[in-house]
């Protein structure tokens, strides 16, 4: 009889405790062969300093299924690096800490850098012989992950851009003078996200009119051709950008105005490319404008989530239990599309290497991008939308939605 930790890390989405509610679920319902499930707080990091909790003792079964619609790491994450040399300290020290808590079973919820980190400690407790079996369960607004059709996250987050979108278009069009509202989006280096702007459109041509991801190369002289012939046509122009936008030289958008921060993994901290674009755009045109950032927004609406997004991230946890049983170690569960053309929708987990996933980024396709790099093209739609559908039924107090707080 062997236990489980699990930990949550990266930024959080909204559905990211349904992955965590999937893994508990299932390794509860396997009493034979799993003692306790414990939780670290605030991930291998805390992990480390000896912050966990024995969630199996601390979640009544109401409680496991609010966990399961509660936006946010209800564990708390981290930004933390492992060691690149195996020959760290570091190891034997985390390695020490299962042993204590007799783990057999390790999960991380993560997406490149916790995948990077699940790569390590497989690799490291394959060199010392350990049995522990490590296991990836993905996520990520950005839906960058490779070797996975989306990420778990993605399709909320997708959902609430273009609701939003659509909502801050309406909100945008009711004066009849010329304005322009420029939105920006999360996703790093890669443009999902921002690409899920265009199912805001009711029809062709509708708003927004001009999308712009990081996979094309931003040039502001080309924007202003490209917003010049916008409000030619039109009174009201919205721009989606992603905070990542560069431009040729790369050089991004948002450092235009100052240089950016990095986070404890050495990546920099994008955000500040819709006012750099806000001001331009006052001085170049004298139209009304307005930059509006998303910003978290984006990840933690659980109001707005797609009830397909949450079965898929539970079904991720319990899968990734599955897999783990059955001894499998060193894989992130992936998620395969199976479903045929013209079929409805389906979609199986799958086993994928997780050494081959962590630090490398899915970009959207080029040939998705069309326009002047300023649109988004069907084949993206086709696969978006099923990724969106539903509408999840949750618990309501005093008008405000009823979320799981850790004590
Ligand atoms: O985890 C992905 C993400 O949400 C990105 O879209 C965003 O750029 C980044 O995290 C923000 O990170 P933090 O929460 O550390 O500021």
């Amino acid at each position: 009889m062997k236990n489980v930790i699990v930990g949550q890390s990266g930024g959080p989405t909204a559905v990211i405790n349904a992955s965590l509610y999937g893994v508990v679920k299932e390794a509860l319902a396997h009493g034979e062969e799993i003692g306790h499930v414990y939780g670290m707080v605030h991930g291998i990091e805390g992990f480390l300093n000896g912050q966990y909790l024995d969630l199996g003792k601390e979640l009544t079964a109401e409680e496991l299924e609010r966990l399961k619609l509660t936006p946010a790491a209800y564990l708390g994450s981290c930004r933390f690096k492992l060691p690149e040399d195996l020959g760290a300290e570091f190891y034997p020290q985390v390695f020490a800490r299962f042993e204590e808590l007799e783990i057999g079973y390790f999960f991380y919820i993560g997406g490149n850098d916790s995948m990077d980190t699940v790569s390590k400690l497989s690799r490291y407790g394959a060199q010392v012989g350990s049995p522990i079996r490590f296991i990836g369960i993905p996520k990520t607004i950005d839906n960058d992950l490779i070797e996975t059709d989306h990420t778990p996250g993605f399709g909320s987050a997708a959902k609430y851009v273009a609701s939003t979108v659509r909502e801050i278009v309406l909100d945008a069009t009711v004066y009849c003078q010329k304005a322009v509202t420029i939105i920006e989006l999360m996703g790093r280096h890669a443009g999902w996200l921002t690409a899920a702007s265009v199912l805001a459109r009711k029809y062709p041509g509708d708003n927004p009119v001009l999308i712009y991801l990081p996979e094309a190369d931003f040039d502001l002289e080309q924007f202003a051709r490209d917003l010049e012939a916008a409000l030619e046509k039109q009174n009201c122009v919205i721009v989606c950008v992603s905070e990542g936008i560069s431009d040729k030289d790369g050089t991004f958008i948002c450092e235009y105005g100052s240089e950016a921060a990095l986070d404890n993994f050495g990546h920099k901290m994008l955000t500040g490319c819709g006012k750099v674009l806000e001001q331009f755009v006052r001085s170049r045109f004298g139209v009304k404008v307005r930059s509006v950032e998303l910003n978290v927004s984006q990840r933690c609406s659980g109001m707005v989530v797609s009830a397909t997004d949450v079965e898929e991230a539970a079904r991720a946890g319990v899968n990734g239990v599955k897999m783990a049983l059955k001894g499998t170690t060193g894989v992130m569960v992936g998620f395969a599309r199976v479903s045929g053309a013209g079929e409805a929708y389906r979609m199986e987990c799958r086993a994928v290497d997780v050494d081959q996933v962590c630090n490398r980024e899915k970009a959207v396709p080029r040939e998705w991008i069309t326009g002047d790099g300023n649109d988004i093209g069907q084949a993206f739609i086709d696969y978006a939308l099923p990724l969106i559908q539903g509408e999840a039924r949750r618990e309501m107090e005093d008008g405000l939605p009823k979320y799981l707080y850790r004590k």
